[in-house]
């Protein structure tokens, strides 16, 4: 039976008059005839309010690690509503969770828990400004750190050729200040050399780097070990503080993050979704010295930061992501996936490579993936794109966006990947008959 979201429709046109785009996020916008609502997710699975069951591998940006309503988690959330509410008082829950982070993270002496990912990199940036006494900072090209002014800026590389020099950066929202753009310097992925450029000349301005090492915003790029090895030393060499955002990453890709998987060190770091399967939360975390900072001429802090609730879900979560196989059956999940979608590309001659972690993995349409922004607006992303709304009518929830990974969580079984790989090649047998007539993306 055809796909229709005729309630969706419904539900967004009666949503507009009071919501602008009709949704609460403009990232959950996908058009006027495209926008879903969503009834309820289990598991692995989603339902919208015409009750189309999807496999789902967005999982909500990442959060839902380990399944939608997972009833150990639950349970743990429901434990944490006894307590009460928020007190503008700390609980002991909090020493019990700062504990598991820094446990699983070795960058973690000290904690700090804020709502979301955008609170934690800005209190990190803030941090490091007043620990080093420079205001300027370095991101990456195609990164996201989240909604705040300061991480509000691209690199525009579309149209953009090496022959024009670097790729300028641009504010990604109108309202962001001008006046912070002679704050950043902008570098690309897997190049020392640029950032030693950078920091040989401007290190005394500059407080920290803000690195999100498999960028889960930008297809799961990833740097290779040895760049981030050498990111270390430089920012040890030059006495600028690397932060490593692991909001996507972090309880994810490894215990201790891409920390772990690249053997560094990072001096502040910053996680959330997967460490409360959904539940609002987020860490800021770090070397002592820095971290106590904190309270000793920096602001930090909020009314619902630790909410109980969150919080008896993070402990939950991260014991279970700590003490069982959880990770190792989301990655092995990701790699029979990643193997089954490269046969059925293989099959009909279709140039393909993955990138990042397979729990949270990016599709490239080439051979050889891009391994940093500017490559990754040369790739090919039409079939994808083409590709997406078909899987979507298929059953299967990934992101329009090309540039989003597909996320894995504990409660993808055998079924799920069965029928998704089933559908897999129906859409791509779909996509290229749509494509054929433009001959696009046949080998
Ligand atoms: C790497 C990274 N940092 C920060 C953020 C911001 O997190 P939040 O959306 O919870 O504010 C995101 C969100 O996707 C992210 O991926």
């Amino acid at each position: 039976m055809a796909r229709t979201i005729t309630r969706s429709n419904q539900q967004f046109r009666k949503a507009l008059t009071r919501l602008p785009l009709g949704v609460a996020s403009n990232f959950r916008y996908w058009g006027p005839e495209k926008t879903i609502y969503v009834k309820r997710g289990r598991g692995a699975r989603v339902w919208d309010i015409d009750d189309n069951e999807y496999i789902d591998y967005r999982l909500g940006y990442g959060p839902c690690i380990l399944g939608y309503a997972d009833p150990r988690v639950d349970e743990a959330a429901r434990a944490g509503m006894e307590v009460g509410g928020v007190f503008a008082l700390a609980t002991e829950r909090e020493y019990e969770v700062a504990s598991r982070v820094a446990k699983m993270v070795p960058a973690a002496e000290l904690v700090r828990f804020s709502n979301s990912g955008t609170e934690a990199v800005m209190a990190a940036l803030r941090l490091a400004r007043a620990y080093t006494g420079r205001e300027g900072y370095v991101v990456v090209e195609g990164g996201y750190h989240g909604v705040f002014d300061a991480a509000l800026w691209y690199t525009a590389v579309e149209g953009w050729t090496p022959a024009q020099g670097d790729p300028d950066l641009l504010p990604y929202s109108e309202g962001v200040p001008w006046l912070l753009r002679s704050l950043i310097y902008s570098v690309p992925l897997n190049d020392a050399g640029k950032l030693e450029a950078v920091l040989k000349n401007h290190a005394h301005k500059i407080a920290a780097l803000l690195i999100e090492p498999i960028m889960g915003n930008c297809c799961a790029l990833t740097a290779e070990r040895q760049y981030m090895q050498d990111v270390r030393a430089l920012c040890t060499r030059y006495d600028v503080l690397m932060i490593v955002d692991e909001v996507k990453t972090g309880f994810r890709v490894a215990r201790g993050g891409t920390q772990e998987l690249m053997g560094v060190k990072a001096d502040l770091c910053t996680f959330a979704k997967a460490m409360a399967n959904g539940y609002p939360i987020s860490v800021l975390a770090g070397r002592e010295d820095v971290m106590r900072k904190l309270g000793n001429g920096v602001v930090h802090g909020g009314t619902y930061t630790a909410h109980p609730v969150s919080l008896a879900a993070a402990g939950r979560t991260l014991q279970i992501l700590d003490d069982t196989p959880a990770l190792e059956t989301i990655a092995a999940y990701g790699r029979a996936l990643q193997t089954g979608i490269g046969r059925i590309l293989a099959r009909r001659g279709i140039a393909h490579s993955f990138v990042g972690h397979p729990s949270m993995g990016g599709l490239f349409f080439s051979e050889t993936p891009p391994t940093n922004y500017r490559d990754w607006v040369n790739t090919d992303y039409t079939f994808y794109d083409t590709m997406a709304p078909t899987l979507h009518d298929l059953g299967i929830l990934c992101e329009p966006d090309s540039r989003e990974p597909w996320f894995i969580c504990e409660a993808h079984d055998e079924a799920c990947l069965a029928q998704t790989l089933e559908r897999f090649e129906k859409a791509v047998d779909m996509t290229l008959r749509k494509l054929a007539p433009n001959g696009m993306c046949q080998a």
